[in-house]
């Protein structure tokens, strides 16, 4: 029993520091406001600069996108076309539910099973861009995501993705030169977040989606990469505010219904709700944690009591019968209490208890 104990301990302790970890990560998360790496408004030339053409551009013409088959939907197709016409020399790959299995069966055999047992689509659908990414460098764009203008200002840093109001970074259009350290990382860790946390939504966001991206990333920071290494961020403003945003966010007609409201709220409010998540799943760790140990305390009093009466309780006088008859909570408790006096004491005590009870 008491080794029950023991493991059960360590188990919890380790659940906990688990708990208290990841918490952290996601508070410091919250004072993170990426100013350090962000990409300033005064560092992109304006859309049709002549600097531009002066800035070495080391992320490969690539644009990425994904979609389950060849069939973009109506929704989508203008927000797909818009840059497809702004990028005529870039390269465009639409990765497929079938492109992307061979190219991971292919490319990353070791990550095939993960990426095949995962329960929701939308997990394959993030983790590809993470691989297409570290494997051929290039621009991600999601589908719903329109091109305002040229994305070559953005060639220029070694990797870059979006801030995410109120915290965090999101995975809808990232930049990255191939075997970039933090993309390295980024598919290394997937399988360590492959993990469910019974709610879908926090699951999906955790294992491989923005939650995910962005405590990866947030842990990449503490190591100080070089310049090379840096993860730069674009900043809303510098999206949403001017008319040279780079993107322009096209929202499907699908996306109307009750559901579409709710996952909107939700993804609105994604930290708020993650950091609930992880606060419910401590309540419950440490409720569950507080019944063990009453059980445990229960027990070992009532295996103390069983085993240590009949060695500190015998007189000789009273028959086996009328002694087990007589063990009960109240009689016990008051045995115990005697327990460092002479055995003797006890004797007569326990004696005296037992007779007027009887
Ligand atoms: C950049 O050039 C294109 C084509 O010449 C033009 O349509 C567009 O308005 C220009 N953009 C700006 C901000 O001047
Ligand atoms: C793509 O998927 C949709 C919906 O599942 C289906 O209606 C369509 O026929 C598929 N297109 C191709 C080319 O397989």
């Amino acid at each position: 029993m008491r080794r029950g104990l023991l493991i059960f301990l360590v188990a919890f302790l380790v659940l906990v520091s688990f708990l208290v970890r990841s918490v952290f990560t996601l508070l410091s998360l919250l004072i993170e406001d990426a100013s350090a790496d962000a990409i300033h408004r005064a560092e992109l030339p304006s859309p049709n600069s002549s600097l531009i053409e002066q800035r070495p551009q080391i992320i490969p013409k690539i644009i990425h996108q994904t979609y389950k088959n060849e069939s973009i939907p109506e929704v989508w197709k203008e927000a797909q076309r818009s840059c497809l016409d702004l990028h005529p020399d870039y390269e465009y790959i639409l990765w497929t539910n079938e492109k992307a299995r061979s190219f991971i069966a292919k490319e990353y055999p070791w990550f095939l099973e993960t990426f095949d047992n995962y329960k929701f689509p939308i997990q394959r659908a993030d983790s590809i861009r993470y691989f297409v990414l570290a494997h051929y460098g290039g621009t991600y764009i999601d589908l719903d995501d329109g091109c305002n203008r040229r994305l070559d200002p953005l060639l220029s840093y070694p990797a870059w993705v979006r801030r995410t109001v109120p915290t965090g970074i999101s995975n809808d259009a990232m930049g990255s030169v191939p075997q970039h350290p933090f993309f390295l990382r980024v598919i290394e860790m997937l399988q360590v977040y492959d993990r469910s946390w019974l709610l879908p939504y926090i699951t999906v966001m955790y294992s491989t989606g923005p939650l995910f991206l962005s405590v990866i990333w947030k842990e990449y920071m503490q190591d100080k990469p070089s310049e090379s290494a840096r993860v730069r961020i674009l900043m809303p403003d510098e999206y949403n505010k001017y008319t040279w945003s780079f993107f322009t966010h096209h929202v499907g007609n699908s996306w109307h219904g009750k559901d579409a409201r709710l996952i909107f709220w939700m993804g609105q409010h994604w930290f708020f709700l993650t950091v609930l998540g992880f606060l419910l799943a401590g309540a419950v760790g440490l409720g569950l944690w507080w019944a063990y140990g009453r059980l445990m305390m229960w027990s070992m009093k009532y295996r103390y009591r069983y085993s240590k009466i009949p060695t500190l309780v015998t007189p000789p006088d009273i028959p086996s019968t009328r002694r087990t008859r007589g063990v009960m909570p109240t009689l016990l408790r008051r045995v115990s209490f005697k327990e460092d006096e002479e055995a003797g004491h006890i004797t007569e005590t326990s004696y005296e208890l037992f007779s007027r009870r009887d």
